[in-house]
């Protein structure tokens, strides 16, 4: 029914996130995003944004993925729907509440090939030990991506995590002052063989990072 009535006006719903303050899940044309007060956090232009990156990516090589940033799952129904990504997934997400919105209002299922982690992924990534084909980074609180998350220490534990020939796949924030963060952090995987692209203003808004293993 509210799936029905979303197509006349947007149907709203409220969480409170310790994390992200309020969470709005809204059905509006008959499609369910997740929203915080100034962001998409998924499905809509959030899940287009990821998908222009993973259109670059030879996903049939890929064997298994690491997603930093659960949110509502977008790109998890993005791997498994558009490009038949069957294989394992483990997503990592701070805020339990977050992960029972994707549970119960996006319907996802833990299974053999999906793991939902809980934690704070500058933590999961200190303690990590497993190599992973693709890395996908979309990690925010609101517009802001944590500073941690452009910092030096945590990009040698991505890299330390991604297989030889693996991709990294980083949604950016445009913030200016991180622009200084942001120039290191390119400069690292360069400096690692990953070949590099900086795609901005993806889906008019935010900068993408797409690594590969040479
Ligand atoms: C934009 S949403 C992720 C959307 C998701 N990738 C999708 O496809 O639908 C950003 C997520 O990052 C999570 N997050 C923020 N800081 C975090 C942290 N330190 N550790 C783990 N998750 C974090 C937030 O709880 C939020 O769910």
């Amino acid at each position: 029914m509210a799936k029905l009535l979303s197509y006349f006006y947007p149907i709203t719903k409220k969480v409170h996130s310790d994390f992200s303050g309020t969470l709005e899940i809204t059905w509006y044309n008959g499609k369910k995003h997740l929203d915080t007060k100034n962001a998409n956090y998924s499905y809509g232009s959030l899940q287009r944004i990821l998908k222009f990156g993973l259109e670059k990516i030879n996903l049939k090589q890929v064997n298994s993925v690491l997603l930093l940033g659960l949110g509502g799952g977008s790109v998890i129904e993005t791997l498994r729907n558009d490009f038949s990504y069957s294989k394992p997934i483990t997503a990592v997400d701070i805020d339990p509440v977050v992960i029972d919105i994707a549970r119960n209002e996006f319907n996802l299922k833990e299974d053999s090939n999906l793991k939902i982690i809980c934690e704070d992924a500058l933590l999961f990534m200190q303690s990590n030990k497993i190599a992973y084909d693709l890395i996908i980074i979309d990690l925010f609180i609101d517009t802001d991506v944590p500073i941690a998350f452009l910092a030096i220490p945590f990009w040698k534990q991505v890299i330390a995590a991604s297989t030889s020939n693996g991709a990294i796949l980083f949604n950016a924030s445009l913030q200016k002052t991180k622009n200084k963060a942001l120039v290191d952090v390119i400069e690292l995987l360069k400096s690692h063989k990953y070949h590099t692209g900086v795609f901005e203003k993806v889906n008019n808004t935010n900068t993408l990072i797409l690594s590969k293993g040479l």
